[in-house]
């Protein structure tokens, strides 16, 4: 029996594991995937108890994405960029494998909502630095925009996720917002604005060219009122929850063995689950 985990703290709102329950069962697999609550002070020794434990690997969540990327033995590339680390895979010899597969993923959402052309769509706008930002400039800058702008509240959070991309990704100044929408393809929203119990995104999205994208990472309320305004302007509009799915993905693969796919049925589920 295959066993991986999702930590975090608090960790009772996770739906990984309804997301790789859902895997599990359609593939008739053996394993178990369960919800860890781990103390920031617990964590360190978590991580080195991973093999003694019987796990293959994990996520990791909010507060420990930092913790993990400075106590894994080896980082991928794009982990190592970004700062955080999301999944780890427990190696043979017992080795901790970090990765971010938080950038994927949200390239691989934009590939099924928009389709693959989507980094021809022109610059892209995005709103806030914190580190679900960092993730996408990166997963942007790979995917080849030619030209990335981040905006923050606080400015220097901006200039330090711009500086992740050099020559591709620049900071923008909060006031300086309407008119950079002038020239963009792609806006998204990386920051807590939105979100259920906060106020909402306020963006004038009137300046933005007739085929730009508005994508949200927020997906509790699924439909936040930065995608309606996106609706109703007649733009494509990216929900929050594709992302959530699709980093689920490269995990799942590297502990049980098999590449799941994203399905309808399985957004469906979570859907239904946010719901209540
Ligand atoms: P994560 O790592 O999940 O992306 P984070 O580091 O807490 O989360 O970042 C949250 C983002 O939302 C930040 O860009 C934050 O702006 P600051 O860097 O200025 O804090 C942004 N944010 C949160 N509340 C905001 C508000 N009321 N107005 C503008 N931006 C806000």
């Amino acid at each position: 029996m295959i066993k991986a985990f999702v930590a975090g703290h608090p960790i009772a709102h996770s739906r990984s594991p309804l997301i790789h329950g859902h895997w599990l069962a359609e593939h008739g697999i053996a394993g178990s995937y369960e919800r860890i609550d781990v103390a920031p002070s617990d964590f360190p020794a978590f991580l080195r108890g991973l093999r003694e434990s019987g796990f293959r690997g994990g996520n990791v969540t909010i507060p420990h994405k930092e913790a993990a990327f400075a106590l894994a033995d080896t980082l991928t590339p794009r982990a190592e960029k970004i700062g955080a680390v999301n999944t780890l895979i427990v190696a043979e010899d017992g080795r901790v494998h970090g990765d971010n597969t938080d950038a994927p993923g949200f390239c691989a959402h934009l590939d099924h909502s928009l389709g693959a052309e989507w980094p021809g769509r022109g610059e892209a706008v995005i709103l806030g630095a914190g580190g679900a930002a960092r993730a996408i400039v990166v997963g942007l800058a790979e995917r080849g925009v030619a030209r990335i702008r981040v905006a923050n509240r606080t400015p220097e959070r901006a200039a330090a996720v711009a500086a992740l991309a050099p020559g591709v990704a620049e900071p923008l100044a909060w006031d300086d917002l309407s008119s950079a929408l002038e020239g963009a393809g792609l806006v998204v929203n990386t920051t807590s604005l939105g979100m259920k119990g906060q106020p909402p995104l306020a963006l004038d999205l009137a300046p933005l060219p007739a085929g730009a994208a508005v994508a949200d990472i927020v997906y509790a309320p699924l439909e936040t009122d930065l995608l309606a305004a996106a609706r109703r302007r007649g733009l494509a509009a990216v929900d929050g929850l594709g992302m959530l799915l699709h980093q689920a993905v490269p995990g799942f693969a590297a502990w049980f063995g098999v590449r799941p796919e994203v399905t309808a049925a399985l957004r469906d589920r979570i859907v239904a689950d946010l719901a209540t």
